[in-house]
């Protein structure tokens, strides 16, 4: 797939690694090109301004704060019709918490932001250190979740994530969101507060 992966931090960075590892078409891009550029050439990925990615890309992922995200789609322009995916935890400053959530999610608010765009949640449970270690944990690949409205854009995405050796788990409409953003507050909590340490990474298991 031809994928924008705006943003050039942990996730990012781990995110470009494995999807240019597992043959995907990769532009990193943001607000600063250079390190965009760093991170693009050490994985075999290309870099774009965001307002040049339109034409080029499918698929964004959206590897920046929550907060930034209005920014960030200012700069892109016209995002309809693509896939919007969405690592986003809109977590408070000191990490234990969540600044939105019950009643709305960081996911839900990107919509309303991006009207046209197939926005699916998607790789917000998985530490950003077990993104770049890779899926697999002794034989057992972590889940990939993927919740959202469009049905063809959440087969896509999680597509992606068994191209990345992720089991995939469809959980419901962008809604569940609000399901899967305490999730990923609950993984925190276990690998900084509980001090489980990061390559951790939450699953289901069916009998
Ligand atoms: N780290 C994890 O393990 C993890 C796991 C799951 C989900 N997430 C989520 O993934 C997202 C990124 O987290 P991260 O750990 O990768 O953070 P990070 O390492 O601090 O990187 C943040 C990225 O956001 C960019 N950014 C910040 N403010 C911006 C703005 N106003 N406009 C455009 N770009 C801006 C930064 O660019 P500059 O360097 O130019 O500021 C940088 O590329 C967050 O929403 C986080 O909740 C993180």
């Amino acid at each position: 797939m031809k994928i924008t992966v705006v943003g050039y931090g942990n996730i990012g960075a781990a995110v470009t690694k494995q999807l240019a590892k597992a043959g995907h078409d990769v532009i990193v891009s943001g607000r600063d090109l250079d390190k965009a550029r760093a991170v693009a050439e050490e994985h075999g990925a290309k870099v774009l301004p965001l307002s040049e990615t339109g034409t080029q890309s499918e698929a964004y992922v959206l590897a920046v704060y929550f907060e930034a995200v209005k920014d960030v789609l200012a700069s892109i322009g016209d995002v309809s019709g693509k896939i919007l995916i969405d690592p986003t935890n809109p977590l408070t400053a000191d990490f234990m918490g969540l600044t939105v959530g019950h009643s709305t999610s960081a996911a839900e608010e990107i919509a309303k932001l991006a009207p046209g765009a197939k926005v699916v949640k998607a790789f917000n449970t998985l530490f950003a250190q077990v993104i770049d270690a890779g899926a697999d944990f002794g034989g057992t690949p972590a889940a990939g979740f993927v919740a959202g409205d469009d049905a063809d854009a959440k087969v896509a995405v999680a597509g992606v994530l068994e191209s990345l050796g992720y089991a995939p788990i469809d959980a419901g409409g962008l809604v569940n969101a609000r399901y899967l953003e305490p999730v990923a507050g609950l993984n925190i909590y276990l690998g900084y507060g509980a001090g489980l340490g990061t390559q951790i990474a939450p699953t289901w298991i069916k009998r």
